[in-house]
């Protein structure tokens, strides 16, 4: 059987004699398709003719542009599990939780035009500042940006790049998307679905390729007007360095702890800690971390999380195991780096600390110290330490000293406790009983330090890809 090409949509001059890239399965290991690597002339091509087009997108009415958005809704619910299933197989994610993501993409898209069709301008006089007039009165509306440039990472193939893509046209813009190598069959099916829909291929030009080798090209375009960026933090700070005026919104990686006081029902949060950490493996950027759990309690909570970490499915993903093969040979020899080194600054692998292939059993670390890298590091896979504090201070500092931001759990059954402790801590969100996570997806979802710059969530990123512009009337 011949592999299935995935070949850019709105690119027509296609050089046969290019080299394919080949996409394999990361749990079934074999090849799933070929990917047309696009070249710098084919970027600069696609950007000048996403120009074109966004300047007569933006002249399409909001509900237009929302018509669209819920039609390309329409178009993925009727390919759920077509979609779950190229998903599972490319990045080895468990097919419900595959199944969920498209649907959850669904539902983001019609919020998306729904909140488009709401969102209005505002007027203001003149006369509430100081020796202000009347006469004068400010009519502030939002206009779009221009083109976008929306890079997405490998580990929501499709609910990532559509949280990019929807905001991005809804607010009039024009969008290029540069999907994850792995992934970009899933950004290919994402495409198919808009275009099938009716929007014109120049306006959502996917551009296929490898980071490494179009992304700085990319990123540094002259015509771009907005970059929105998800993946790891390394990749999110070069391109910051080289965006120069360009707005750009990122979130990136992150080290959420979960703090866990003595007055909670400890087998209730050991399986939440369990499901947060461990789930696709660990894959998450909003996965927990580190556990940073009360003197009192750790040695019970331990022994929760060791039962509840040995009733872990590992395997496939078509059986909704919650450990798979991690996405790469790469990625999983790096976890192993990770325990190795925590193994030989004296750590204790309570479980896992054992790799099949790219399977690395999911491992819960204790006696851990902040001399070891996975104090500090993102592990992306399935590798969990578990710290002690006895005072408040301890935790929040423990909790401040990581570089990342993203979110942090307390679980307290005193309110009061985890408000006053929500106030000290340097995250874009806490989550008071909660495991981190990034929904529901209308919320704002924010990287603070090495964990991004600016906000996502439907309204925000809208906002964030649209500008306010004023029109003043000045009369007698
Ligand atoms: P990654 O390696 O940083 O890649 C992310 C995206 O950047 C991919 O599309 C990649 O393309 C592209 N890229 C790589 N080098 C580039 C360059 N020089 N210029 C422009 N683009 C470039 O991240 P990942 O492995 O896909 O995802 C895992 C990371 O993402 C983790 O750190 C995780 O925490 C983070 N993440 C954060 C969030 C969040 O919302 N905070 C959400 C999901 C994931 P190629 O695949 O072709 O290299
Ligand atoms: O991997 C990063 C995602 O933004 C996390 O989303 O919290 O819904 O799993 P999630």
């Amino acid at each position: 059987m011949t592999t299935q090409k995935y070949m850019p949509f709105h690119l027509h001059n296609i050089d046969d004699s290019r080299k394919l890239m080949p996409i394999k399965s990361p749990y079934s290991n074999e090849e799933i398709g070929l990917l047309y690597p696009c070249s710098k002339d084919e970027v600069d091509e696609s950007i000048k003719r996403a120009k074109a087009a966004q300047n007569i997108w933006k002249t399409e009415t909001v509900r237009q542009r929302a018509e669209l958005l819920f039609l390309w809704a329409k178009q993925i619910n009727s390919s759920v599990e077509e979609m779950a299933s190229i998903l599972m197989q490319e990045v080895g994610k468990g097919i419900d939780d595959a199944v969920k993501e498209v649907k959850r993409t669904v539902d983001f898209i019609n919020y998306t035009a729904e909140e488009v069709i709401h969102m209005t301008g505002e007027s203001m006089r003149g006369e509430n500042f100081p020796g202000g007039s009347r006469k004068k009165l400010a009519i502030i509306e939002r206009v779009p940006l221009g083109v976008v440039l929306s890079i997405a990472p490998f580990n929501y193939p499709i609910n990532l790049a559509a949280a990019k893509i929807a905001p991005a046209l809804a607010a009039g813009n024009s969008c290029i998307f540069k999907p994850a190598t792995q992934g970009s069959i899933c950004g290919w099916y994402l495409v198919k679905t808009l275009i099938d829909a009716g929007m014109p291929e120049e306006l959502v030009p996917l551009i296929t390729g490898k980071g490494s080798e179009i992304g700085d090209y990319l990123v540094q375009h002259p015509l771009l007007n907005f970059v929105s960026f998800t993946g790891g933090t390394e990749t999110g700070l070069s391109i910051a360095k080289k965006v120069g005026m360009v707005p750009i919104v990122m979130e990136l990686g992150g080290k959420d702890p979960a703090i866990v006081f003595d007055d909670v029902d400890l087998e209730l949060i050991a399986k939440t800690i369990v499901a947060g950490g461990f789930s696709y493996s660990g894959q998450r950027c909003t996965g927990i971390k580190r556990v940073i759990a009360h003197k009192s309690i750790i040695h019970e909570l331990t022994k929760l999380l060791t039962k509840e970490v040995e009733l872990l499915s590992i395997g496939s993903p078509e059986d909704n195991c919650s450990i798979v093969p991690l996405i790469d040979t790469k990625a999983a020899d790096y976890i192993v780096e990770l325990i190795d080194d925590a193994l030989q600054k004296g750590a204790v692998a309570l479980t896992g600390n054992k790799r099949e292939g790219n399977i690395v059993y999911p491992t819960l670390l204790t006696n851990v110290n902040l001399n070891m890298r996975v104090a500090w590091e993102e592990p992306f896979g399935p590798v969990l330490p578990i710290f002690e504090f006895e005072t408040e201070e301890e935790a929040v500092n423990l909790a401040n000293a990581s570089d990342y931001g993203l979110q942090v759990s307390i679980f307290s059954s005193s309110y009061d406790r985890a408000f006053k402790m929500s106030d000290r801590l340097e995250t874009g969100t806490v989550q008071i009983n909660g495991r981190p996570e990034r929904g529901p997806d209308h919320f704002p979802f924010i990287g603070t330090k090495h964990s991004g710059i600016g906000v996502q969530g439907i309204r925000k990123s809208i906002e964030s890809m649209s500008r306010e512009k004023v029109t003043i009337l000045n009369f007698e």
